[in-house]
């Protein structure tokens, strides 16, 4: 566990460059384990420039996508050619820019959501590799934060943020009245690294609420409970979401 790291930049187009560097600089220190390279992508639309950008020359040229494996972090149940489908926004900004890439999607348009859930957790660990207490660890994962502190599809109050069995869960998000399928936090918190991407000067409010807190204070929001205990976890934020930190 170690203390966030907290990254700002002028804009989303530089706050996604600085992901999309750093996402290359992993893959390659990866490279001499021998195993592949395992990342989680959230979906929404912060990440959609960070996806855009890996897929262009200048980026993807430079990873070994046979060496690499893409998951996600949460899907929406809705069919997969839906506009709100995260998988929808990641074949268009990523998937089908480079070929070659190995990417599992979460069938979350599924009617057994529970067994679309465990499909899932199978798939994990069929890649993963296992943290000392079983857990299946990513090399990193992909994060936003919702206006309301949320992460993955972990919103305050929702069943599936007290999880501590399960990898991959159905939630029911209330504010949507809708399902969603979810990565859990113990999965988050097995990462070797997780980093969030958070642009807006809507954020900023909560980053600063989330980012500001007293120290040992109690987390209140779902994206205060990252904290990957062997790993580190980094805030990818623009100026904007970061407003309220400078001020402080
Ligand atoms: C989703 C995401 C979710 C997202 C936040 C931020 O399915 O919506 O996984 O956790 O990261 O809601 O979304 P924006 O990037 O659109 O602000």
């Amino acid at each position: 566990m170690s203390a966030p790291e907290i990254h700002i930049s002028k804009d989303l187009e530089s706050l996604s460059r600085g992901a999309a560097e750093e996402f290359v600089s992993l893959a390659a220190l990866a490279r001499p384990r021998g195993a592949p390279f395992t990342a989680a992508l959230s979906g929404g639309s912060t990440p959609k420039r960070f996806c855009e950008l890996l897929a262009t020359p200048e980026f993807s040229s430079r990873v070994r996508w046979a060496d690499v494996q893409l998951f996600q972090v949460d899907e929406r149940c809705v069919p997969p050619a839906d506009d709100r489908s995260n998988y929808k926004m990641i074949r268009e900004a990523l998937l089908d820019r480079v070929s070659g890439i190995h990417f599992s999607r979460m069938e979350a348009e599924q009617p057994d959501r529970e067994a679309a859930s465990r499909k899932y957790a199978d798939q994990l660990r069929a890649v993963l590799r296992a943290d000392a207490e079983g857990w299946p660890r990513f090399d990193v994962i992909y994060l936003g934060m919702g206006d309301d502190g949320h992460t993955a599809s972990l919103f305050p109050g929702s069943a599936a943020l007290a999880e501590q069995e399960r990898a991959v869960v159905p939630n029911y998000v209330a504010k949507f009245g809708m399902y969603r399928l979810t990565l859990t936090m113990p999965v988050i918190n097995a990462a070797a690294r997780a980093v969030f991407l958070v642009a807006g000067r809507g954020k900023a409010e909560r980053i600063k609420e989330v980012l500001g807190a007293p120290a040992g204070s109690a987390p209140q929001f779902p994206a205060q409970w990252v904290n990957p205990s062997q790993g580190s976890v980094a805030w990818r934020l623009d100026e904007e979401a970061a407003s309220f930190l400078q001020r402080v």
